[in-house]
């Protein structure tokens, strides 16, 4: 078959029933039926390969898997409730006690909670470099260090990390690279092709894409997402076959979607870099953009976060939200409805100045998570907002 991303994306589809459906039915069950004791007992030997049970494997999980895994380049892949649920399943499953992470510090919210509130607890470390300190990695490695994790782009400030380099440091120390892939995409960007042994999606942004379901993908070496997988078995963080079948619909447009989040994200970066109430814009795609040739290297296109400093900080981010008219105030990011929030009086507001600061939250930083409007719509709407 055709290995395009487009066509793996609509092709890669599980077996027609005896129904002949064109397209991919729910199979909304909790668990499967066997023809006799032998079909039981070598199915749950895996000497078969058959669903059992809706929480070990479904068609449609299976299927919504096998396609990110065909995109990532990966082996193998095992699929969560949501975005959390794969992260903390991935250090849950590969992690013992008294290991080390060494992590970038711009890491989304609840990750770096369980960074410093819960791993913790087992008594496993984490220790921080920042976005523009890729170079002081090596100084953090420990003889336990046994995990390298990152997000690229960064959430919210839209830093971009070098994929290659992190590759290239993982692999002189025998670690492990973890890298959360939400906001790039599949499409946009790969990073087992740089090095990375396992890849995390929040499928609840652009997989999905149209803000209404939950879920997260693992996917990488097949000997560690056997670990996940074992894991994830037995303590049930796994993704609901309506879930599944919702987003393995939703990856049969993602090319297309995500091409058309990225031009309208382009023309609002352009626009707000050209605009008298703003400081400075962050958009991987824009020259200005401290780590574009990285991000031209590593990313198709730049995606479709935008962040801007607002001149006169934290009032003015407050009383921009107050003027947006068509734009949605929510937490969400990467749906068809563009979103602005204002991280240092919303989801940041209960860390101190200098913590905001350490991770690029400025007291002005806009993020835009542009959606497929009319792009001048959003435009006008930011405008409106602004001025
Ligand atoms: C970069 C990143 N990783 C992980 C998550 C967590 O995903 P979920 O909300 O599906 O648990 C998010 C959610 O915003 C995110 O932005």
């Amino acid at each position: 078959m055709s290995t395009k991303f487009e066509t793996q994306a609509i092709r890669n589809q599980t077996e027609r029933s005896q129904f002949s459906e064109h397209s991919t039915p729910m199979y909304v069950t909790s668990s499967f039926v066997f023809n006799d004791a032998e079909d039981m007992r070598a199915s749950f030997a895996e000497e078969k390969e058959k669903n059992l049970y809706s929480r070990f494997s479904n068609p449609n999980t299976t299927e919504f898997v096998d396609k990110i895994v065909a995109m990532e380049g990966a082996e193998a892949g095992y699929a969560f409730a949501t975005g959390m649920a794969a992260i903390f399943s991935t250090f849950g499953a590969l992690l013992n006690a008294g290991d080390h992470i060494v992590s970038c510090r711009s890491v989304f919210g609840s990750t770096h909670s369980l960074f410093t509130k819960y791993l913790p607890k087992w008594n496993i470390e984490t220790s921080y470099f920042k976005v523009n300190e890729i170079d002081k990695i090596e100084s953090l490695i420990q003889s336990n260090t046994k995990i390298l994790y990152a997000e690229s782009p960064t959430n919210p400030a839209v830093d971009i990390l070098n994929l290659e380099l992190l590759g290239k440091i993982a692999k002189k120390y025998n670690l492990l690279l973890v890298i959360d892939n939400c906001f790039a995409t599949p499409y946009l960007q790969n990073p087992i092709n740089f090095g990375s042994d396992l890849v995390i999606h929040s499928a609840t942004k652009l997989i999905d894409g149209q803000g209404r379901v939950l879920g997260g993908v693992v996917v990488g070496k097949a000997d560690l997402i056997r670990e996940i997988y074992l894991f994830s078995r037995n303590t049930g963080p796994a993704m609901s076959p309506f879930n599944a079948w919702v987003l393995s619909k939703s990856l049969e447009t993602l090319a297309v979607r995500v091409d058309k989040h990225c031009e309208n994200a382009l023309k609002v970066a352009e626009f707000l870099e050209k605009n008298q109430h703003v400081n400075s814009v962050k958009y991987p795609f824009l020259k200005s953009h401290p780590q574009y040739k990285i991000a031209k290297k590593q990313m198709k296109l730049g995606g479709n976060i935008v962040a801007f400093e607002i001149k006169e900080g934290l009032k003015a981010g407050k009383s921009f939200l107050n003027a947006i008219k068509m734009c949605s105030l929510s937490a969400n990011l990467g749906d068809t409805r563009t979103i602005v929030t204002h991280p240092a009086s919303t989801t940041h507001s209960k860390l101190s100045e200098l913590d905001r600061l350490e991770v690029g939250i400025t007291d002005g930083l806009v993020r835009v998570s542009v959606g497929l409007e009319n792009v001048d719509d959003i435009i006008e709407d930011l405008n409106q907002a602004l001025n």
